[in-house]
C-alpha cells in the first residue's frame, strides 16, 4: 500500500512539471513569432518634391538606365540634386542633347565623362515632375529589413527569423527533456533507497517472479503463427515496392550549383518555358539554357525586389541576391562596371530527368506534333521553388498515356487521311496514340 502511494505522487509531480514547462514554452513560442517587426521607413531628405510620386516617374522613365546607388547605363543618381543647379537639371533632363548641342560646358563635360552615350529626352516632364523625381533620388538607401527587426526585437529573437526562434524553442525543449530524465533517475533512486531503508518490496522486484512477457508469447502458438504470417506479408510488400522502384527517380530534386527558382521565373515573372528551353519545339531534347540567356535580363537585375528577398530568406532560407552573384561570378560579369571582365566558370547543372539509353523519347514529337503541355509530364513547374522529377518516367507511364490519349487532329492535317482510313478499319471509333503504333517496341527502343 505504501509503495503504491509513493509511485502515484512521483508520477503526478512529474506530469505537473511537464505540463507547466511545456505550456510556458508554447506561450513563449507564440510571443516570439507574433511580435511583428516593422521595417524602417526610408529616411527622406526633403527637397520640396513628393518622393512617392517621383518613384513612380523614375521607375517608368529612368530605371531602364539609372539606379540610385549604383552605376548602370547612366551614372548613379543618388543626391544628384546636390551636384547641379536645379535650372540646369530641368534643362538636362528635358533634353540633354539640346543642352549639349548648345555648347553648355557642364553638359558637354558630363556627356564626355560617361562615354558620350545618349540619354533620352523627356520634354513631357514638368518642372514639378522633375522636382518629385529628384526628391526620390535623394532618399537614403533603406537599411536591410532583417537587421531593423532584430534591433527592435531586443532580447527576443528577431521575429523575421523564424528558423532562429524555432531553434531556440527546440533547444529549450531538449534541455527541459534532459532535466526531466535526470530528475526521474534521481527521484527513482531516492524512492528506492527510501523503500529499501523501510524494508518495502518494490514493484520491480515483485514482477521478476512472474513469467516474462516474451516467454508467455513463445508459449502461445496461435500468437506466434499470426505474427509470423503478418511479418512475411509485410516484408514481401516492402521488397516488392523496393524492387519496382529500382531506377525510378520520381521526386528526384538534386541540389543545383545556383539556386534557380522556376516559381519566380516561370511563375511570378511568367517567362515562357520556351524562352529558355527553346529547342523543345524542334528537337529531341529540350536542353538547358546557356548563361547568356540569363544575362539578357540579369545584366540589369542584380538584386531581387525587397519582398522577394524577404520571402526567400523566410520561406526557403535562401539569399536570392547571393545566388545572382553566383551567376555573375560564373559569367565573369562585373555589375559595378557593367561589363564582362572576369573569367567564365561554366555552371554544371545536375541533370534531373534521364531515361536509360535503351529508350528513345522525343520532345518535338510530343510538344509540337502531340500538342501536349509541358506541365502534363513535368507537373506544376511554375510553382516549383526547386525543380524535381514529377512523373515516374517508366515504360508503364509512357504506354498508359499512349493508350488513353486520342490523336489530336486539330491543326494537324497530315494525319487526317490516315486517321480516316484507320478509323474506318476500326469501326469508326476515336483513335488513340496506341492505334498509330505508339505501343510498338521499336518506336521507343532502338
Ligand atoms: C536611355 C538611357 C537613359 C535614360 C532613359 C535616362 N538617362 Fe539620364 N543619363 C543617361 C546617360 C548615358 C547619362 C550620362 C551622360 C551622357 O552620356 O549623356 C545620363 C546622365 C544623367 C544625369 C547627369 C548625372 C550626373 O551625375 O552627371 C541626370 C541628372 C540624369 N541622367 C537624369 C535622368 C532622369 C531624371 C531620367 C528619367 C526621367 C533619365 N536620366 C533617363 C542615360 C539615360
Ligand atoms: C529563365 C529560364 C527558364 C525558364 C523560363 C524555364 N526554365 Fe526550366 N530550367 C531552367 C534552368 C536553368 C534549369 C536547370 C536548373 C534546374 O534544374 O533547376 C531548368 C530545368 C528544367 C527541367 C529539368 C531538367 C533536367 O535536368 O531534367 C525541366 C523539366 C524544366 N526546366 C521545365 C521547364 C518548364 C516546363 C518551364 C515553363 C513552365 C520552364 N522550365 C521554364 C531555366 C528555365
Ligand atoms: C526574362 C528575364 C529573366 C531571365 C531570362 C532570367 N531571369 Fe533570373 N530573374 C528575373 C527576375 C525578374 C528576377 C527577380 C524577381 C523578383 O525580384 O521578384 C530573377 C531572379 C533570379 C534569381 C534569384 C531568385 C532565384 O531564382 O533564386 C536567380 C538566382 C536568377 N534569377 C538566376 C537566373 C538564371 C540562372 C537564369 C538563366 C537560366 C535567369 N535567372 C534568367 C528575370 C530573369
Ligand atoms: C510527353 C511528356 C513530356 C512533355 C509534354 C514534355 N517533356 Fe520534357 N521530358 C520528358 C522526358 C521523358 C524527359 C527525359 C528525356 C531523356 O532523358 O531523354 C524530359 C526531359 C526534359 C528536360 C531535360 C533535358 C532534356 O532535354 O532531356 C527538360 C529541360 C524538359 N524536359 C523541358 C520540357 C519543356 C520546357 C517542355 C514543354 C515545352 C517539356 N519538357 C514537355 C517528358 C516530357
Ligand atoms: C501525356 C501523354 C504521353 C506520355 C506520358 C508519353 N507520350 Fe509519347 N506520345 C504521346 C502523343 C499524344 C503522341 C502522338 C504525337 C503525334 O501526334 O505525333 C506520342 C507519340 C510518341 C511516339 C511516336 C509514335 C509514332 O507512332 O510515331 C513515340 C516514339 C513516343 N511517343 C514515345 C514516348 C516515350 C518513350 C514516352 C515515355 C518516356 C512517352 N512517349 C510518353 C503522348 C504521350
Ligand atoms: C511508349 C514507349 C515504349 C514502348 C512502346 C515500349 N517501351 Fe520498353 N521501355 C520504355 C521506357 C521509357 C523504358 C525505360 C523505363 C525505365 O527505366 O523504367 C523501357 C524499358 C524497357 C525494358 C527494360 C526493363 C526495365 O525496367 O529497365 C525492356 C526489356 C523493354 N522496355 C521492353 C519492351 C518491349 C518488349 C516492348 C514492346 C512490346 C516495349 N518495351 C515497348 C518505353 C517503351
Amino acid at each position: 500500500m505504501i509503495n503504491r502511494r509513493l509511485h502515484f505522487s512521483a508520477g503526478q509531480f512529474l506530469l505537473a512539471f511537464l505540463f507547466v514547462t511545456l505550456s510556458s514554452i508554447a506561450v513563449y513560442g507564440q510571443d516570439a513569432t507574433t511580435s511583428d517587426g516593422v521595417p524602417a521607413a526610408p529616411v527622406e531628405a526633403s527637397s520640396g518634391g513628393d518622393a512617392a510620386l517621383g518613384e513612380a516617374l523614375f521607375k517608368a522613365n529612368c530605371a531602364s538606365c539609372h539606379k540610385l546607388y549604383k552605376k548602370a547605363v547612366g551614372p548613379a543618381l543618388f543626391q544628384v540634386s546636390q551636384k547641379y543647379e536645379r535650372e540646369w537639371l530641368y534643362k538636362w533632363i528635358k533634353n540633354s542633347a539640346k543642352l549639349i548641342a548648345s555648347g553648355d560646358a557642364q553638359a558637354v563635360a558630363v556627356y564626355n565623362e560617361y562615354g558620350q552615350q545618349n540619354m533620352n529626352s523627356f520634354e513631357q516632364l514638368s518642372n514639378v515632375d522633375i522636382d518629385n523625381i529628384l526628391a526620390y533620388t535623394d532618399t537614403e538607401k533603406p537599411a536591410p529589413v532583417v537587421a531593423a527587426a532584430g534591433a527592435e526585437g531586443g532580447a527576443v529573437a528577431g521575429s523575421g527569423d523564424n528558423t532562429m526562434t524555432n531553434n531556440i524553442i527546440l533547444g529549450a525543449l531538449a534541455i527541459v527533456l534532459l532535466l526531466l530524465v535526470v530528475l526521474l533517475v534521481v527521484v527513482n533512486k531516492t524512492l528506492k533507497r527510501f523503500a529499501d531503508a523501510n524494508g518495502i518490496q518494490t514493484e520491480f522486484e515483485i514482477e521478476e517472479e512472474r513469467t516474462p512477457i516474451w516467454k508467455a508469447f513463445v508459449q502461445n502458438q496461435f500468437l506466434v503463427l499470426v505474427s509470423s504470417i503478418f511479418l512475411l506479408l509485410a516484408s514481401a510488400y516492402f521488397a516488392y515496392g523496393a524492387l519496382m522502384s529500382v531506377g525510378v527517380d520520381q521526386g528526384y530534386a538534386p541540389l543545383q550549383p545556383i539556386h534557380y527558382s522556376h516559381r519566380i521565373h516561370a511563375g511570378t515573372s511568367q517567362i515562357d518555358c520556351k524562352y529558355c528551353h527553346s529547342s523543345a519545339r524542334e528537337s529531341k531534347h529540350s536542353g538547358i539554357p546557356s548563361l547568356n540567356v540569363c544575362m539578357n535580363c540579369h545584366k540589369s537585375i542584380g538584386e531581387v525586389a525587397q519582398s522577394t528577398y524577404q520571402e526567400g530568406m523566410e520561406e526557403y532560407g535562401i539569399d536570392y541576391n547571393k545566388e545572382i552573384q553566383k551567376l555573375y561570378a560564373a559569367t565573369g560579369w562585373d555589375s559595378d562596371e557593367q561589363k564582362f571582365v572576369g573569367e567564365e566558370k561554366p555552371v554544371r547543372w545536375v541533370r534531373i530527368h534521364n531515361l536509360p539509353d535503351l529508350a528513345y523519347f522525343n520532345h518535338a514529337q510530343h510538344v509540337t506534333a502531340g500538342n501536349i503541355a509541358c506541365q502534363t509530364c513535368h507537373g506544376p513547374v511554375e510553382e516549383m521553388e526547386i525543380m524535381y522529377q514529377y512523373s515516374p518516367l517508366t515504360m508503364g507511364w509512357c504506354i498508359n498515356c499512349h493508350r488513353e490519349t486520342n490523336v489530336d487532329l486539330q491543326g494537324n492535317g497530315y494525319y487526317e487521311q490516315i486517321h480516316k482510313e484507320l478509323s474506318e478499319a476500326r469501326g469508326g471509333r476515336q483513335l488513340t496514340i496506341a492505334d498509330l503504333g505508339g505501343l510498338e517496341c521499336g518506336k521507343c527502343h532502338y
